[in-house]
């Protein structure tokens, strides 16, 4: 990609594919933010809005990109955005974030290709394996209590294919049934296993 003095949406939307949609569409979007269209980036997550036109750095977004604000996204990695492509989104929350040629846009948000539950199991199951590092290679600190929605085969009383659940007992639950596919709405423990607020058959 070309360091544009003023980048658009339609150049940084490729990126937001590769690297973020996984986690953020759809109905289960981490943190409720949606970053598969403009409208869904504009519209923040359920916390509130992640970009302030004319304050690149000091948005949500890029404090996430760059980790001054935890966990540090995306939540894969390292590896991370390259500096280079940080910059980018900053300087394009700062030029009020333009959307660039309509086409183009259209062009490089395709529809959310079909992501299975399992893939983004897979994903952070990974992460915690890997130690989950932060861009130094020191470990980083789990997301403890992180809210998380995941879907996936309950291959046991407390498993989703091969993510460790707790308090299964406790939580709510939906036609969920062993050998199922299921929605889980948990929280993040502090040695990475998922607490079960609420198991949904689906
Ligand atoms: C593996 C899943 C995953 C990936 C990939 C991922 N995220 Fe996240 N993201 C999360 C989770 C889970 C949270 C909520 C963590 C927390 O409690 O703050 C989150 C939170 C965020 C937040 C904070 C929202 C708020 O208002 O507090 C931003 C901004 C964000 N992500 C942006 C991104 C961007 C940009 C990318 C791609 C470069 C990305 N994420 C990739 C899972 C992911």
């Amino acid at each position: 990609m070309h360091a544009h003095a003023q980048p658009t949406y339609a150049e940084l939307a490729p990126i937001l594919q590769a690297r973020c949609v996984m986690c953020h569409s759809g109905a289960s979007a981490a943190a409720g933010l949606k970053l598969d269209t403009l409208e869904g980036l504009l519209a923040g997550s359920a916390r509130g809005p992640v970009v302030r036109a004319g304050a690149g750095e000091a948005s949500e977004l890029v404090r996430r990109l760059r980790g001054t604000s935890a966990p540090r996204m995306p939540m894969t990695g390292p590896p991370f955005l390259e500096d280079a492509q940080i910059a980018q989104f900053a300087a394009w929350i700062d030029a009020g974030m333009p959307a660039g040629s309509p086409a183009a846009a259209a062009a490089a948000t395709p529809p959310r290709p079909a992501v299975s539950g399992r893939a983004d199991i897979a994903l952070i199951e990974r992460w915690i394996a890997d130690g989950a590092r932060d861009a130094q290679g020191h470990a980083a600190p789990m997301p403890v209590g992180a809210a998380v929605r995941l879907h996936g085969t309950l291959v046991g009383p407390a498993q989703l294919d091969a993510l460790p659940l707790r308090g299964v007992a406790g939580a709510r639950a939906e036609r969920a049934r062993i050998g199922g596919y299921v929605e889980v709405r948990g929280r993040v423990t502090s040695d990475g296993e998922i607490e079960v607020q609420r198991l949904r058959g689906r």
